[in-house]
């Protein structure tokens, strides 16, 4: 298949693209600027895609005629959608309108994956157990509102042209490669850089009482091939493990990994204007409709973060 993965120099593009290539695919990798850095084979395959410039991504599109579109590009990370909404609103909102738009002005046959977010439920994870996709939307944060409202419109135009649209709500998911900003490489980066003596003994963490539900980047990457190569119908899926995690007890276990003792300073800086407690989704519309499940340990998948942030730390001494 011919496959444009948009946001492709991302933690979650650069997986989706070593497995879509290793399983045949012709794959495309949209970039906001070619860098002129990277291997010759990554830049072969790159191309520029500005998602907020609707005729260049028109002209793109028209130009490869995928048959699947991933759209990863996007501002995905909930702190600083506050720190800039207009950003975080145009980027995940107008760029999913204009690359769905797109396709269908061309009457292309792409199908196309929009990449929502657990968070898009909101506040309704309080009240409710597991989350399913017919769980009510309530988001309480720029970034889930720009997911949601993405999701909603992309499901309208796809309608609109009869494409084939999914939208998928992942819920927390990490590994190796993830770069901060995100509370397991958070918290990795820290010690590993406490144990090249580059930092004190302590370090500084957020809201620790919130729960989440973790899967390793390379299962949530399963599930999008599973999508891809499958016929599969229209409609949103949540892919997460369904394992409820407090973040203070991800904490202690990476701290029990360490080489050297930690100290924990809770850094209020750190607190959310608004947090939703408790997210864990029910993930039994994918399993039951490609057959996925999660396969790593999650503490093999904490400790192979925390490896790849040793060697990341240990390189830039
Ligand atoms: N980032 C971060 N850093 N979070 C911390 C820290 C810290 O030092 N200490 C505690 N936390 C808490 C946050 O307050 C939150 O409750 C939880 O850890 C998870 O935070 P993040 O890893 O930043 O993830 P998120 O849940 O806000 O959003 C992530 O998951 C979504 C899927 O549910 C992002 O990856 C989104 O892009 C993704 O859609």
């Amino acid at each position: 298949m011919r496959i444009l993965i948009t946001g492709a120099n991302g933690f979650v593009g650069r997986y989706l693209e070593r497995e879509l290539v290793s399983r045949n695919h012709e794959v495309f990798l949209g970039v906001k600027q070619i860098d002129e850095m990277e291997d010759i084979v990554r830049i072969q395959r790159s191309v520029e895609i500005n998602i907020l410039d609707k005729e260049q991504v028109k002209n793109t599109i028209d130009y490869i005629k995928p048959d699947v579109i991933v759209h990863l590009a996007a501002q995905s990370n909930v702190i600083n959608s506050w720190v800039d909404p207009t950003y975080t609103m145009t980027t995940n909102i107008i760029g999913t309108i204009n690359i769905v738009e797109v396709v269908g002005e061309l009457s292309l046959s792409t199908k196309i994956l929009t990449i929502g977010s657990s968070e898009e439920y909101g506040i309704t994870a309080k009240y409710t157990n597991k989350l399913s996709e017919s769980s009510p939307c309530l988001p309480q944060n720029p970034y889930a509102t720009s997911k949601f409202a993405a999701g909603e419109v992309a499901k309208q135009i796809a309608k609109k042209y009869h494409l084939n649209h999914i939208h998928v709500r992942p819920f927390n998911h990490f590994g190796p490669g993830q770069q901060e900003g995100f509370v397991i490489s958070d918290f990795a980066s820290e010690i590993a850089r406490v144990e090249a003596g580059l930092a004190s003994n302590s370090i500084k963490v957020g809201y620790l009482e919130a729960e989440r539900d973790f899967t390793d980047v390379r299962d949530i990457i399963d599930a999008y091939v599973l999508l891809i190569e499958n016929n599969v119908p229209n409609g949103v899926y949540n892919i997460g493990s369904g394992v409820s995690r407090r973040i203070s007890e991800i904490l202690d276990y990476l701290i029990e990994l360490a080489d050297v003792p930690i100290n924990i300073e809770i850094d209020y800086a750190k607190y959310r204007i608004s947090e939703v407690e408790n997210i864990v989704g029910d993930s039994t519309k994918i399993q039951q409709t490609i057959d996925w499940k999660p396969k790593h340990d999650f503490k093999d998948s904490l400790k192979d973060t925390l490896d790849w942030w040793r060697a990341a730390v240990s390189v830039k001494i």
